[in-house]
C-alpha cells in the first residue's frame, strides 16, 4: 500500500518514525506530511530519511497541488499523534495547511486517526462531538490509550503505540473493520454521601473480554466501564470510565446512533438515592435509616427505542430464578435483537469470577448454548454469533 503519515504537533510526533520504520518494514509506500507544530517535535531529516521521501510541510510548494498529487497517491491516510486541533479542523472542514488541506482532499473512509492530548482535552465535549463526527463519517480511530501523559499525569489520552497503529492498519481486512460497536461494562456506583454508595459485585471481566473479542474481530470499541480495577490497551478500544448510570446512559446514548451494534453487559443500579448528602452522614441515635431511592434511566430500552434496523442490540439477563422466561421477556420488553443469560444458580457463572456460562437468546429462539468456559472464549462465540458476516439472523 502507498501510505501518506501526517504528523502534527503533539510530544508524541518523536514515535512517528518508528511506526514508519515498521510500515517500510511491512513492505508499504510511505510519504510523510507534517505541520509546522510536528517539525518542534521530530526533524526533517528523521522523517526523509526513515520515509526515503521528501516532506510535504508548504502548502505552495510544487504550485500549490502537491495535496492533491499526495491524496491520488496514497491508499491511506494515517495522522498520528493527531491533536485536538487538527481533529477540530477536519471535522470542520477548515484547510489552512499542508496537512489540514491534504485530509479535505483525502475520502474519509481512508483516514486513519491516531489521537494524542491531555485527558481532559480528549474528554471537551467539543473533541468528543468532533471525534463522532468523524466516525460517522468512516474515519478509523485508533486509541488514545490509558498511561503516561507528557503533562505529568496519567490517565486517557496517550497516543496508541507504533506497533499497535500498524497493527490496526494490518487488520483492516478483518471481518469487523470499519464498523463501530458499543459495549458497557462493570457495576455502577450510586452516591449516598460523600463516602458512601450503592454498588454491586460486577468486576467488568465480561464486558471487558466483549469490548475486546470485537476490537480484535477487527471493530472500533467504545467501551463504557463503570468502576473497575481492569485497564484495556487495545487500540481499536476507547474506554470511557464513568461512575453512575446516569454518566453511563449519557455516553452511551451519545455513542450508539454512530454504532453498528451494542452489546451491554454492566451491571447497571435500578435505582439511585434520590439525594447524595454533600458530607458524611453521621449515625444518628439507635434509629434505622432510611434512603428514598428512584429509578435510573434503563439504558438498554432506551437503546432500544432508538435502535434502527441496520443495528444489532444485545442484552445481558443476569437471573437467580426463573431464568428463561425472565430473558425472554427481557428481550422483547427492551426490543433487543439478542440476550445473553447467565444465572447466579450455575457454579462458576456470573459476577467476578474469570468464568462464564451463558444461553443466548435470539428473537426466534436458542443461538448458542455455552459451557462453562473462560469470559475470554464466551465473548469471542458471543461476537462470532452476533457480529460476523455469516452470523445467523436473531
Ligand atoms: O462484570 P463481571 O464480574 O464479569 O460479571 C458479569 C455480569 C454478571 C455483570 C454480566 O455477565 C451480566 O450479566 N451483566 C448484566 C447484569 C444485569 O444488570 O442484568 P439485569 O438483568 O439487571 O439487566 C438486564 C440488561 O439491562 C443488562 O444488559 C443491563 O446492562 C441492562 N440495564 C439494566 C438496568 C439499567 N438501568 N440499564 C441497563 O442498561
Amino acid at each position: 500500500m502507498n501510505i501518506a503519515v501526517g504528523l502534527s504537533g503533539g510530544i508524541a510526533a518523536y514515535k512517528v518514525p518508528e511506526l514508519i520504520r515498521l510500515l517500510k518494514n511491512a513492505g508499504h509506500e510511505v510519504r510523510c506530511a507534517a505541520t509546522a507544530h510536528a517539525l518542534q517535535f521530530v526533524g526533517v531529516a528523521t522523517l526523509e530519511t526513515v520515509s526515503q521521501n521528501p516532506l510535504y510541510t508548504d502548502l505552495f510548494a510544487s504550485g500549490g497541488t502537491e495535496h492533491i498529487r499526495l491524496r491520488d497517491w496514497a491508499d491511506l491516510l494515517i495522522v498520528a499523534p493527531a491533536t485536538a486541533n487538527i481533529i477540530g479542523k477536519m471535522a470542520s472542514g477548515i484547510a489552512d495547511d499542508a496537512l489540514s488541506t491534504l485530509l479535505l482532499a483525502m475520502p474519509t473512509n481512508r483516514v486513519v486517526l491516531a489521537p494524542a492530548m491531555n485527558s481532559q482535552m480528549w474528554m471537551h465535549p467539543a473533541v468528543q462531538r468532533n471525534i463522532a463526527t468523524l466516525r460517522s463519517w468512516d474515519v478509523q480511530i485508533v486509541g488514545p490509550c490509558e498511561g503516561a501523559l507528557a503533562c505529568g499525569s496519567s490517565g486517557i489520552g496517550r497516543m496508541a503505540e507504533p506497533a499497535d497503529i500498524a497493527a490496526a492498519i494490518a487488520s483492516s481486512d478483518a471481518p469487523l473493520a470499519g464498523q463501530h460497536w458499543l459495549v458497557t461494562a462493570g457495576p455502577t456506583y450510586e452516591r449516598i454521601d460523600a463516602v458512601r454508595y450503592i454498588g454491586n459485585y460486577s468486576s467488568g471481566k465480561m464486558g471487558y473480554a466483549l469490548a475486546e473479542a470485537l476490537a480484535e474481530a477487527g471493530a472500533e470499541v467504545v467501551l463504557v466501564s463503570g468502576p473497575t480495577a481492569l485497564t484495556t490497551h487495545h487500540p481499536r478500544i476507547v474506554c470511557h470510565r464513568v461512575e453512575s448510570a446516569q454518566q453511563m446512559h449519557t455516553i452511551a446514548t451519545r455513542e450508539f446512533p454512530q454504532c453498528q451494534g451494542a452489546i451491554l453487559a454492566a451491571a447497571v443500579a435500578d435505582y439511585r438515592p434520590e439525594q447524595c448528602a454533600p458530607n458524611k452522614l453521621k449515625k444518628q441515635g439507635t434509629e434505622g435509616l432510611t434512603l428514598h431511592l428512584v429509578q435510573n434511566p434503563d439504558i438498554l430500552a432506551t437503546l432500544g427505542q432508538m435502535k434502527t434496523d441496520s443495528q444489532t442490540l444485545v442484552g445481558f439477563a443476569l437471573e437467580t430464578d426463573n431464568e428463561l422466561a425472565n430473558a425472554q421477556a427481557k428481550l422483547t420488553r427492551k426490543n433487543l435483537d439478542y440476550i445473553v443469560l447467565n444465572s447466579l444458580r450455575d457454579p462458576g457463572a456470573g459476577f467476578s469470577v474469570d468464568t462464564n456460562k451463558v444461553l443466548l437468546l435470539g428473537r426466534t429462539g436458542r443461538c448458542l448454548d455455552l459451557p462453562l468456559q473462560s469470559k475470554r472464549e464466551v465473548a469471542r462465540q458471543i461476537v462470532a454469533t452476533i457480529a460476523l458476516p455469516n452470523a445467523p439472523k436473531p
